[in-house]
């Protein structure tokens, strides 16, 4: 089989060196990869948003089967379009991927089905919102209806904050028409949670949970991130949670949207925070989660093709999808003054005594004569799985030391809290 593999970032390698276990396997493109990714598949200039070139690429390279891993490519149709011409992938076609796509659809979705999630209004107009925001409880949450490259949300504590927060996102249009429409929500507190699943739109299964940690720098202080480390599984999200969550927002979710005509197939990653009302979903998003891919694939022991072309063939349910009872951790190293402007180009060492039992995934890297640069805001994820969590954080910052580049950062604290909850 070819297979390409649509996206850029370390999530995408994750993805790639799974499939690459499969020995049915013969070629494996990336659209467009980078430079870490180009050892392990064939890199083709085309880039994610590109999807009348994706399509031609895989009509005259005879793909067999497309992964289309971003959000925006998903949200704009890519799977739709290869559908067209009798190509099948994995990842949902446009109307399922408005679960991510549109917040206002998400939530609306949410209220009409039941599914545990924060109260909310809509808002097309900045001074309905602005009147409204006078008298909501703080800190209140804002969030952009768009795509809006992970910035879309704004957590004010203050109505001046709020206020800001409109106005640029309704008024100035820092994220073009993804701000036309506003979701203004109630702030809830709890241990958050990822569960990325697969699902065929009839059965989901779950994939062992874990946790992001957003916050650019220690003790989850300084701007967000894409993640800047994740681990698996998750502690606080217990087998009774677990249960909990599958009967009141999993299976709902899967039901409802296929109800509405919008079957999902693919990777249903849910966003939850445990409240002491119970779990409620924070966030939809209709792709693998980054870096959560990057601890969570290591972990799945069932082939990775093999799962995905049953999404596709709606034949999930009769196929066993196991993960290991190990650990995994996942520290992101970044470009010094990421998440905002950071400079790109230095070359990256690698200790060539580096210990093999960690993976590293690229996320920003490129081949510049035949030197690794940095070529992006979350550079690489060193991720290592052992039989304790304890042991892969242990063991995922042991190879962090040995990698190196000018101004590179990362989160000393990946795993601590999950630690602290788990003795
Ligand atoms: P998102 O960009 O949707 O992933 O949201 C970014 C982060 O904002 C989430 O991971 C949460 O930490 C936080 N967040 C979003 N919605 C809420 C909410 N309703 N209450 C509390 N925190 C939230
Ligand atoms: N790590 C969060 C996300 O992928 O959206």
């Amino acid at each position: 089989m070819n297979i390409a593999v649509v996206g850029a970032g370390g999530r995408e390698h994750a993805i790639i060196r799974k499939l690459k276990e499969n020995q049915t396997i013969e070629k494996i493109y990336a659209l467009p990869g980078n430079g870490g990714i180009s050892f392990d598949a064939e890199c083709v200039d085309i880039g994610a948003k590109d999807i009348p070139a994706i399509v031609k690429f895989a009509k005259e390279n005879e793909i067999d089967f497309v992964v289309v891993t971003p959000d925006d490519p998903l949200v704009l149709g890519a799977v739709d379009a290869l559908h067209e011409i009798g190509i099948p992938c994995f990842g949902p076609e446009k109307a399922a991927a408005a679960i991510e796509g549109s917040k206002v659809f998400a939530k609306d979705f949410m209220k009409k089905y039941n599914i545990p999630t924060a109260s909310y209004a809509v808002f097309s107009d900045a001074a309905a919102a602005l009147e409204y925001l006078k008298t909501a409880p703080y800190p209140t949450v804002i969030k952009a209806d768009g795509l809006a490259l992970g910035k879309g949300v704004v957590i004010a504590e203050t109505f001046t904050q709020a206020e800001f927060a409109v106005q640029s996102i309704m008024e100035d249009k820092i994220f073009g028409e993804s701000g036309s429409r506003i979701v203004i929500e109630e702030f809830l507190v709890g241990e958050e949670v990822s569960v990325l699943s697969f699902t065929d739109g009839k059965a989901l299964v779950p994939m062992i949970s874990s946790m992001d940690h957003k916050r650019a720098h220690d003790n989850d202080e300084g701007k967000n991130t894409g993640g800047m480390g994740t681990i698996a599984p998750n502690p606080f999200y217990t087998q009774s949670i677990a249960q909990e969550c599958m009967e009141t927002i999993f299976l709902p979710t899967i039901r409802g949207m296929a109800a509405e005509g919008r079957r999902f197939k693919g990777c249903l990653y849910f966003g939850l925070i445990l409240t002491k009302d119970g779990p409620k979903v924070i966030e939809y998003n209709c792709r693998f989660g980054d870096p959560e891919t990057q601890v969570v694939l290591p972990l799945l022991k069932t082939d990775l093709l093999t799962i995905m072309l049953a999404v596709e063939s709606e034949t999930l349910d009769k196929i066993r999808v196991e993960f290991s009872n190990d650990s995994a951790c996942c520290v992101i190293i970044a470009s010094g003054g990421y998440p905002e402007s950071y400079k790109t180009g230095y070359e990256i060492h690698f200790n060539a005594d580096k210990d093999s039992d960690a993976v590293i995934y690229h996320a920003g890297t490129k081949l510049v004569d035949g030197h690794l640069v940095n070529a992006g805001g979350r550079v690489l994820g060193v991720t290592a799985t052992a039989d304790t969590l304890e042991n892969a954080i242990k063991k995922a910052y042991d190879n962090v030391k040995n990698v190196y580049f000018t101004d590179s950062f990362y989160r000393a604290d990946i795993g601590k809290k999950a630690l602290a909850c788990a003795k």
